[in-house]
């Protein structure tokens, strides 16, 4: 009989884990970048699944300003797939989310990705939308050129008049590192404290630019509104001056003109979308 057990993640398991992700993943690998991060997780939880003793799998309960949980990073080791791993870890979930009174859990996966697609709808979670990725390179001439001058919004109140009447375009969702936040006037003032929301007065423009880790890696502009070309061009110039070599952005496939404003500014698209699945009403 197999048994599989489920435990908080620890500072050993580091390596484990990281192999873990590589076989599981190998396209997608950041949790070098994050581990530590992950494992501090105040108020959530990195776990991991052992399979006969053996770390199998890892996943991650992370808490969003909106009180919800952020479900991440889940992955089981292709020797071990289809043995219940991946049911064990959504009903740690479930257990992390009773204990922390959380009535909403969110997870992303590609539009493609059946096996975690199904696993979420058996836990009761529903698609609530659909977004494209698109990237571009950051470039020095496209940032050359005078800007119009951009600001920080410091102000909470502010940025919510900023960016809340935007919420229907983007879905109710403003997305960084493919992290799903909805948009609510809680994380106006979140993203606020942490100096990534930015207007220009002139042309009533709004951007929000940043990174939720691996700041290294992209910018990511998780919404804007008013005069793109503007909002394009500031991100060009924000992502040169701290040397990030990419902007990235996620927006909803309900959004022509959004996906017309980033083919516009040359930005490339990633060849499939992505999903967002949500289980509300827990207790
Ligand atoms: C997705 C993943 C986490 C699932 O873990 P797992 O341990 O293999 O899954 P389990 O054996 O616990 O559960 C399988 C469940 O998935 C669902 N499932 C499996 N194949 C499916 C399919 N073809 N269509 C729909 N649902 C499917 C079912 O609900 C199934 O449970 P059931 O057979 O009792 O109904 C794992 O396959 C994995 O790590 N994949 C690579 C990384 C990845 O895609 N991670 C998801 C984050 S984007």
């Amino acid at each position: 009989m197999t048994i599989i057990t489920v435990r908080a993640a620890r500072p050993e398991d580091r390596e484990q884990i990281i192999e873990v992700e590589a076989k599981s993943t190998p396209n997608l690998r950041y949790v070098p970048q994050v581990f530590a991060e992950f494992i501090a997780h105040p108020r959530g939880e990195f776990s991991v699944a052992e399979v006969d003793g053996e770390l199998a799998a890892c996943a991650k309960f992370t808490v969003l300003p909106d009180n919800s949980a952020w479900l991440e990073t889940l992955r089981v080791t292709p020797a071990r797939q289809g043995l219940g791993v991946g049911k064990r870890l959504y009903e740690h979930f479930f257990a992390i989310a009773r204990r922390q009174g959380i009535s909403t859990m969110r997870m992303y996966t590609g539009v493609n990705n059946v096996v975690s697609k199904g696993l979420a709808e058996r836990f009761g979670f529903q698609p609530a939308a659909t977004f494209f990725g698109a990237w571009q390179a950051t470039d020095a001439a496209l940032a050359s050129a005078s800007a119009a001058p951009f600001q920080p919004v410091t102000d909470p109140d502010s940025a919510a008049a900023l960016l809340m009447p935007h919420s229907a375009a983007w879905n109710g969702f403003l997305v960084m590192n493919r992290t799903f936040y909805t948009l609510t006037p809680v994380l106006c003032t979140y993203l606020c404290r942490r100096g990534q929301v930015y207007a220009e007065s002139t042309s009533g423009s709004v951007a929000v630019l940043g990174a939720r880790f691996m700041p290294e890696q992209a910018l990511h502009m998780g919404l804007f509104a008013g005069d793109v070309g503007a909002c394009l061009h500031f991100a060009q110039q924000k992502a040169n001056q701290i040397g990030a070599p990419r902007l990235s952005c996620l927006f909803p496939t309900t959004s022509p003109q959004i996906r017309q404003d980033l083919d516009d500014g040359g930005f490339q698209m990633e060849p499939s979308a992505f999903v967002v699945m949500e289980r509300s009403g827990l207790s």
